[in-house]
């Protein structure tokens, strides 16, 4: 039985990977992919998954979403994913009609559609979800899980607090992990583990088939950017939330109570993880501490024989 999902994204070179390596899962049945403002903005992270998901060769639902934060001005990340969001990829302009309902009404319609079973993956800021949740009360109820990337339990990227996903609309994570939907967290923790390099992306990539050389220009362009910070290979943080609703078992994860500062002056967008239970409050989210590197890296090579 697949796994009916929903990817909400903001694309992004790491969406872009984690994209490619959803819709060739034989596991998922990707219902929609709903898009939000992050690294760029909006009008390009939806441009960016039409042209995507059309490249892919394959159909879903795409449906726009909110173009910034609940309360904040939008922070985007150019910076490390290039001004179209793809790095220096260029893709056909995509044939797929956007949706005509938005992301979170489209929410909403998939998971009375599952009665429960639909599982959201995230991948960039929470503020469709959180919406969904507003403007459905009873949406709680009916999500199986989401797993989001993002967070992390000792470190950021954006502050030395905060990982960008959550930074960006930390109000919106907030709702989203006192929702009591159940969670897995995939920040940065796990994701820093799960580093793929250079050789590796060149036998992910060597195959020589339609779509080598898009996968190879984002992997590197993902490596550039990883080791300027001194990592010894490609971080595609996206990927790892996506690989572990494909395989569970592909990250090692412990339950912790997790709450999201929303108004600390250096910590705003920290995911506050309680590590020793000094809180006593019940665990509500299920943290990715580690990763099968060798693992995460053959699903890759096993997502290229998809796109032959
Ligand atoms: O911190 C990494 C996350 O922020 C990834 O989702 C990346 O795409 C950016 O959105
Ligand atoms: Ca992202």
């Amino acid at each position: 039985m697949k796994i009916p999902v929903i990817i909400d994204t903001d694309p992004g070179v790491d969406d872009a990977i984690a994209l490619f390596l959803a819709f060739s899962s034989d596991k998922l049945d990707i219902r929609a992919v709903t898009t939000v403002g992050g690294n760029i903005p909006l009008e390009k992270t939806t441009k960016n998954s039409i042209d995507l998901v059309s490249y892919f060769g394959k159909s879903a639902k795409i449906s726009k979403g909110a173009s910034g934060p609940l309360l904040r001005e939008l922070e985007t990340a150019e910076w490390v994913h290039g001004a179209s969001g793809i790095a220096s990829v260029k893709l056909p302009k995509g044939n797929i009609e956007l949706y005509e309902k938005n992301a979170w009404d489209t929410i909403y319609e998939e998971a009375i559609k599952f009665e429960g079973k639909l599982n959201i993956i995230t991948l960039g800021p929470l503020t469709n979800i959180a919406i969904a949740l507003m403007k459905y009360p009873d949406l709680k109820d009916k999500i199986e899980r989401i797993t989001l990337m993002g967070g992390a339990c000792y470190i950021g990227n954006t502050t030395p607090a905060a990982e960008f996903n959550i930074y960006v609309d930390a109000e919106a994570a907030d709702i989203v992990f006192k929702s009591g939907i159940p969670l897995t967290m995939v920040g940065l923790d796990a994701t820093h583990k799960a580093v793929v390099l250079e050789e590796e992306i060149n036998e992910i990539t060597s195959s020589g088939n339609r779509v080598s050389s898009v996968v190879k220009e984002l992997f590197q362009s993902c490596l550039s950017v990883c080791k300027l910070y001194g990592a010894e290979g490609a971080i595609v943080h996206d990927a790892l939330a996506v690989a572990a609703v494909i395989d569970p078992s592909i990250i090692s994860k412990k339950e912790y109570y997790v709450s999201i500062e929303t108004k600390g002056e250096l910590t705003y967008g920290k995911t506050v993880v309680d590590i020793y239970d000094v809180t006593k409050n019940k665990p509500n989210v299920e943290v990715a501490l580690g990763v099968d590197r060798e693992r995460f890296v053959q699903m890759f090579k096993g997502m290229m024989r998809e796109y032959a």
